[in-house]
């Protein structure tokens, strides 16, 4: 066979697209993962972005309306789910490039179908005779919508006569099953047409293998015709025109063109894996491992029977798949969390942490290590923010991961127990509910939900592991225990927010502090808390502790007499004042003039309108996953939790910039409310208390129109706010930190505490001029003019420090004596010397620079106020009979200190150094015991014969 060239995956996108710009296609970029629609979970279609235009919501921005991309998709979790099947087979994957045309009621059938020939038969070449198409013939009996699709079964039928094909043969029919596309329960929808392809050897089935789940023949291309809209009741209304919509697996398309040379040699298996998609992947996983890939598929539909290559190279795809979906996830924002698409990410990732281990991948994290085989062979064109991010997204697979070995061996540690527990005795459970199954165990709902709460199992992990070992999971009672769990703590939320105090409120008074900060009311009830007295009062302008905004301070007054107010909090739906004081004087009934602190309110105002500011923001430059997580607003700052990792000094830089801008804009500030519906499912309007509110909401907007929604920056609040953003004066983060695992803190001032700072600071400076005796514009060059000279200074005291060393250590080996030699031992040359007020550093180098002089044992005290220090160091040649540690062990005691090291060298630290020549007269001893204990042996070693006797008598059994 004559060689042909392989197409590369880059040459097979820009192929696709080139083939549609020529058709007068917009090329678009793709869109994010992070859907716009909040009924996704991901962008699970290249639809996905054009739904308002195919809903009309939208204009069609391109001339003529046509569109063509590769758009990113994850198909895990939600209606579209792919999780379970990858690794198992050759072509599954949650995470896949999707390349597609799209007409906005613009061309139709005839040419989305004969330019799908084209592009397969012409251009690629791809034997026609291989190729079925599918097209909608409804199943009425199963109450299938619409009718036969004949228009896309002539337009088929036409291309293929041209090609000398049988149309009744190779035109399959399905029902809505395959051949009705929906993106959800709701949204743009219509009858599909499939192209597939046979990819066996001989290409001879006849289409008996069309959908029947085959790797033989797969769907290569889906055309869509988009004709209605789902409304969610099972009714589908017509949209006013009609669309085109078609998705071709990018993946699929690679490996089928790469593995029959470009549709020339049907004999080798066609595997998405087999492509230079994965290939760089599974070399990098093959360096980590000393693994290799070798394609094998699992002979065996179960997962326990693998053999040991089986098991590798399912890990291989595993792993390949999901560390594209994570890296991508990442890069586009979506961070690895508790719920929603954040927990799916989570579990994604967790499962390529499990496989990993398949791999014998145990000792440290190891797929930010792929992140760059990820990258390197994704265009920059086509994915930018993954270059952008890298590191980024790095950062965040490691923490992650990181954080999941921690439990996962104790986990699996538990899981094998446990299995095991269970294979030896079935639960009545499995007896019950399984009598014929072929599972040899069955995890109860109980470790399931363990293994969740306090390992961090996702529950599909524990299922995957069991079935591997050819068990099964409890999965009805883990979602009940689940359940429970999710009711136990909204209960605890509830409790900790009504038990503020044991004020017992029967009366309800009316807030009417959005418009007035002081009003005449009347005293509703007087309670205790504690020392204190708490007031209710009718109606009050004092805003109560509430959604992280601090409680009002001001005061009430009657009868000549003003009472503190020093916080106000929300018991069930009261007010409730609390007084800085006890008093018996306000009764029930009594009219009070009540005032609020209204500067001390219109800080805290500043920092929650800002505090809006700041989630818009970070939504702008981080990402719009990172998700709010708690909030404080007070009058002296304000605090923002949120899920995402560390911030850059150049995203806080970032941050600080765009909402200075919006704030010199002066935006309007609009508190409104409308009905629930009217914001339910919008994305643009953040609703962190949502389940709080009734059937009215309360939206502060920030820009646009009041009532219509239309704001850069919305959310359901119920606080004060500031009239326009200008109010808020400069906005400043002085701090940012970690607060739990994956979650952030940031602090922030505005209004008078930032002018404070900004005030603080530059007096700092002026003072720190004043000393360096520099203009504020020149300190950066004092600072390093300073930094210079402080180094050099610091070399200077060392060469003096040393030279001293030098002369001292010069005059203190004059001193040196020997101990005279014990019986049969060598005479031991000894130093001993007081350095004064000498510090550790001076002490230490005058003992090496003796040590290189002198051989024997050299000790050396130094110190001054509550400081001492002692040092020994001892010759090696001596070391088998005087060890240093020992010596200062002996003597600390005398300096009020303690110490210890090594045979040749030890140090000891005490607070008395006047006991220094004490301790120095006793090493003379110290070394002489140490050297009498060598020349006489141990007890237990004297008479080893005698020792071991009685060790021996002792053990023997007393037979009388
Ligand atoms: N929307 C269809 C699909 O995702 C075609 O693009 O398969």
């Amino acid at each position: 066979m004559s060689q042909v060239s392989v197409p590369s995956s880059d040459r097979i996108r820009r192929d696709f697209l080139d083939f549609f710009r020529a058709k007068q296609h917009t090329i678009v970029p793709s869109s994010s993962l992070l859907p716009k629609a909040p009924n996704l979970l991901f962008t699970n279609a290249g639809m996905n972005q054009f739904v308002p235009i195919f809903l009309g919501q939208a204009p069609c921005p391109y001339e003529p309306s046509r569109a063509a991309d590769t758009q990113k998709c994850i198909r895990a979790g939600g209606k579209h789910n792919d999780l379970e099947a990858v690794g198992w087979d050759t072509y599954h994957h949650t995470f896949f490039e999707m390349l597609g045309n799209w007409s906005f009621g613009d061309y139709f059938k005839r040419e989305a179908i004969a330019w799908a020939w084209e592009l397969i038969v012409n251009v690629w070449e791809c034997p026609p005779e291989r190729l079925y198409a599918t097209v909608y013939a409804p199943d009425k009996a199963k109450g299938d919508p619409a009718r036969f699709d004949r228009e896309a079964y002539d337009c088929w039928a036409a291309v293929m006569a041209e090609a000398g094909l049988p149309p009744e043969r190779h035109i399959v029919r399905g029902g809505k099953k395959d051949n009705f596309w929906m993106m959800g329960e709701t949204g743009p929808c219509g009858p599909c047409s499939e192209l597939h392809i046979d990819l066996t050897s001989q290409g001879n089935t006849r289409g008996s293998l069309v959908n029947k789940d085959s790797a033989a023949c797969i769907e290569i291309w889906n055309l869509v015709f988009i004709q209605f809209n789902a409304n969610g009741a099972g009714g589908f209304d017509n949209l006013p025109s009609k669309h085109v919509d078609t998705g071709m697996g990018f993946e699929r398309i690679v490996g089928i063109l790469q593995n029959t040379q470009r549709f020339h040699d049907f004999g080798a298996v066609v595997s998405n894996y087999e492509s230079d998609v994965f290939r760089p992947l599974f070399e990098e996983l093959e360096q980590l491992t000393g693994k290799r890939y070798r394609s094998t598929l699992p002979s065996q539909a179960h997962a326990a029977n693998l053999s040991a290559q089986e098991r590798i190279d399912v890990a291989f795809r595993v792993i390949g798949d999901h560390v594209r979906a994570i890296s991508f996830a990442i890069a586009d924002g979506i961070l690895p969390g508790n719920t929603d698409r954040n927990y799916v990410l989570r579990r994604i990732l967790r499962r390529a942490v499990r496989y990993g281990r398949t791999l014998s991948l145990l000792r440290e994290p190891f797929l930010h290590r792929l992140v760059d085989a990820v990258a390197d062979h994704c265009p920059a064109d086509f994915f930018p923010e993954l270059h952008a991010r890298r590191e980024q997204v790095r950062k965040v697979i490691y923490a992650e991961e990181e954080s999941f070995r921690r439990t996962l061996d104790r986990g699996m540690e538990l899981f094998q127990n446990k299995a095991q527990r269970q294979r030896e005795q079935p639960s009545p459970a499995e007896q019950s509910a399984r009598p014929s199954a072929q599972k040899n165990f069955l995890l109860s709902g109980e470790d399931a939900f363990q293994l969740y709460d306090t390992y961090g199992f996702p529950l599909d992990l524990t299922e995957l592991l069991a079935r591997e070992q050819g068990g099964a999971v409890d999965a009805e009672r883990f979602e009940e225990l689940m359940k429970a769990q999710r009711e136990r703590s909204r209960v605890a939320r509830k409790k900790e927010t009504v038990e503020v105090s044991s004020v017992k409120v029967e009366t309800a008074g009316q807030f009417c502090g959005f418009e007035t900060l002081e009003c005449q009311s009347r005293v509703l009830e007087r309670a205790r808390m504690k020392d204190k007295t708490a007031v209710l009062l009718d109606v009050s302008p004092f805003y109560p502790e509430m959604g992280g905004q601090a409680g009002d301070q001001g005061s009430l007054q009657h009868g000549g007499e003003i009472w503190k107010v020093t916080d106000t909090q929300k018991i069930g739906s009261a007010i409730v004042h609390v007084l800085a004081k006890s008093t018996e004087t306000l009764a029930p009934g009594d009219r009070v003039f009540a005032s609020v602190d209204k500067q001390r309110r219109r800080a805290i105002e500043r920092h929650h309108t800002a505090t809006h500011l700041f989630h818009w923001a970070l939504h702008e430059v981080v990402s719009r996953d990172a998700g709010q997580r708690g909030s404080f607003v007070g009058a002296e700052k304000l605090t923002f939790d949120f899920n995402a990792p560390p911030l850059t000094a150049e995203q806080i830089a970032d941050m600080e910039r765009l909402i200075n801008e919006r704030i010199l804009a002066n935006e309007p500030v609009h508190c409104f409310e409308v009905e629930r519906r009217q914001v339910e499912g919008r994305s643009d309007v953040m609703q962190f208390f949502a389940e709080k509110y009734d059937r009215q909401v309360r939206v502060v907007q920030i820009g646009g129109q009041a009532g219509q929604l239309n704001g850069f920056s919305m959310e359901l609040c119920g606080g004060t706010h500031t009239q326009a953003s200008g109010e808020i004066g400069l906005f400043k983060i002085i701090g940012e930190a970690a607060v739990a695992s994956g979650v952030r803190r940031i602090e922030a001032i505005a209004g008078e505490a930032s002018l404070r700072k900004t005030a603080g600071d530059a007096q700092l400076i002026q003072r720190l001029a004043a000393r360096l005796n520099a203009p504020p514009t020149e300190l950066e060059r004092k600072l390093e003019q300073t930094l210079q000279q402080q180094k050099q200074l610091e070399k200077q005291i060392k060469t003096l420090q040393n030279q001293a060393a030098a002369d001292q250590s010069r005059s203190i080996l004059a001193s040196a004596r020997k101990i005279p030699s014990a019986e049969g031992r060598p005479a031991i040359p000894l130093i001993v010397a007081n350095l004064g007020a000498a510090d550790g550093k001076t002490v230490q180098i005058v003992a090496e620079k003796l040590k290189a002089k002198f051989s024997g044992v050299i000790v050396l005290g130094g110190g001054a106020g509550q400081s001492a220090i002692l040092i020994a160091t001892v010759s090696p040649k001596y070391c088998p009979e005087v060890r240093a540690d020992e010596i200062i062990r002996s003597i600390a005691p005398e300096i009020d200190g303690k110490g210890g090291g090594r045979p040749e060298f030890a140090r000891g630290g005490g607070k008395n150094p006047e006991g220094l020549d004490q301790a120095l007269a006793k090493v003379e001893s110290a070394v002489i015991r140490q050297q009498q204990r060598q020349t006489s042996p141990p007890a237990a070693t004297r008479c080893p014969v005698q020792a071991n006797r009685r060790l021996f008598e002792s053990a023997q059994p007393k037979t009388q």
